[in-house]
């Protein structure tokens, strides 16, 4: 836009317009004007800053006597920014010098004790961080089994945006691989590690080496789970113990492995992945052992989320509904979409997409009271 500054300003303020960004130049006697109209208006985001070019006129704003009217009004607008409690500054004495100004945290703002503020956990945030803030992973370290592909690469993704170191874990070392090289390349640290979540030994290596690696594990994210189908007269002993070996023994081992380093860190989220079908009994496709294994899931996590949350460790799980994943591109179920869709309120599949927030809220200290629960994300399916 070209024209009058506080006239751009102003049709911005009023179209609800933010920025992240906002750079101030020329007309310097007007600088504190197009300042105080910007925070006055919001228009600058949460978490934005102000970048003043000039500030100190080639250190002219430091003449004692200067007469000059841009070094003057320079030097007023310096002072009345070191004044301003809502914002705090740093000038880089680069050139004619660069302002960078931000709103001060509410913590430590005393200008709010005049208004007729609650002064709370609330106004203030907890520890002084907004709700965004709180989900944040920072520092975080995790893991996803199962992360080489569908849910579980979903899930790695989304923590590794969140914030956290992730190791991506998968029987499929070539999957495992390609998805840590995918978070690398979004700038995630990430490693591989190649490993059966029904063999114990395997699972003690997976905590081991990510203990040795990063020190912690602060988020198990154990999601590894197979689906087979057979009608229960017929389901075989082979196919009801391959299938609890992974989805239920599994899981309970990565738990308590996980566990074991959690509690004596005295912190860590465990987010288990069950399904929809621990509630209902999903059709026509005929699924005893995979039904039954994922209620299981449902109560290790119910049980392990109540016996160590006195801890710091919560445990809780995510009940997918039908997730468009290659897990349910097998000959048997393909042919069941259109059925399965006449089921679902929300009139289509799940993408892994939908479910990346949920597990992120999980991982993070917004969810700290939450413990033992089964979140169940599937378009309404279960309520029809
Ligand atoms: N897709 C759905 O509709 C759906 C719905 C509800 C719940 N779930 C659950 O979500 C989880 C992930 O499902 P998905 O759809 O992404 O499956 P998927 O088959 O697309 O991916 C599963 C991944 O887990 C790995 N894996 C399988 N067994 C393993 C083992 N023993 N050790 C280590 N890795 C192993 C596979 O190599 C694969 O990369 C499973 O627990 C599944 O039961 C899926």
């Amino acid at each position: 836009k070209t024209g009058p500054a506080m006239d751009t300003l102003k049709e911005l303020a009023s179209a609800g317009e933010q920025f992240d960004i906002v750079f101030i130049d020329a007309d310097k006697p007007n600088y504190i004007n197009y300042y105080n109209f910007i925070i006055d208006n919001n228009l600058l985001r949460l978490r934005g800053v102000i970048c003043v070019d000039n500030c100190l006129f080639k250190a002219k704003v430091y003449l004692k006597d200067t007469t000059y009217s841009n070094g003057l009004a320079l030097r007023e607008f310096n002072e009345f920014i070191s004044n301003d409690p809502r914002v705090e500054q740093v000038i880089v004495p680069l050139r004619d010098g660069i302002s960078l100004i931000r709103r001060v945290s509410v913590t430590s703002q005393n200008s709010f004790s005049q208004c007729n503020t609650t002064d709370d956990e609330v106004f203030r945030g907890v520890k002084g961080r907004s709700i965004l803030d709180r989900m944040h992973l920072d520092g975080k370290v995790a893991y996803v089994t199962g992360g080489g592909q569908g849910i579980g690469r979903a899930f790695a993704h989304a923590l590794g945006e969140a914030g956290a170191k992730v190791a991506v874990v998968d029987m499929d070392q070539g999957k495992a691989e390609t998805v840590a090289k995918e978070l690398h390349l979004k700038g995630i640290h990430a490693i591989s590690i190649t490993a059966d979540i029904s063999r114990s030994d395997d699972v003690q290596r997976m905590v081991d080496t990510i203990v040795s690696k990063w020190g912690a594990i602060h988020i198990a994210c154990n999601n590894a789970g197979i689906n087979m189908n057979s009608a229960s007269e017929e389901t075989s002993l082979e196919e009801w113990d391959r299938t609890f070996n992974v989805n239920l023994r599994g899981t309970f081992m990565c738990c308590q492995a996980a566990g074991r380093v959690m509690l004596q860190q005295g912190y860590g989220k465990i987010i288990n992945t069950a399904s929809m079908a621990s509630l209902i009994v999903p059709h026509p496709q005929k699924q005893l052992s995979y039904n039954t294994s994922k209620a299981g899931v449902v109560k290790l996590t119910q049980t392990l989320g109540t016996e160590w949350i006195d801890r710091g460790v919560r445990v809780n799980c995510i009940s997918p509904g039908i997730v468009d994943t290659p897990l349910i591109h097998s000959e048997d179920l393909r042919p069941l979409v259109q059925r399965w869709l006449s089921d679902i309120p929300a009139g289509r599949l799940a993408q892994v997409t939908d479910l990346q927030a949920a597990v992120v809220y999980l991982a993070s200290e917004a969810s700290d009271y939450m413990t033992g629960h089964n979140l169940v994300i599937e378009g309404g399916q279960s309520l029809w």
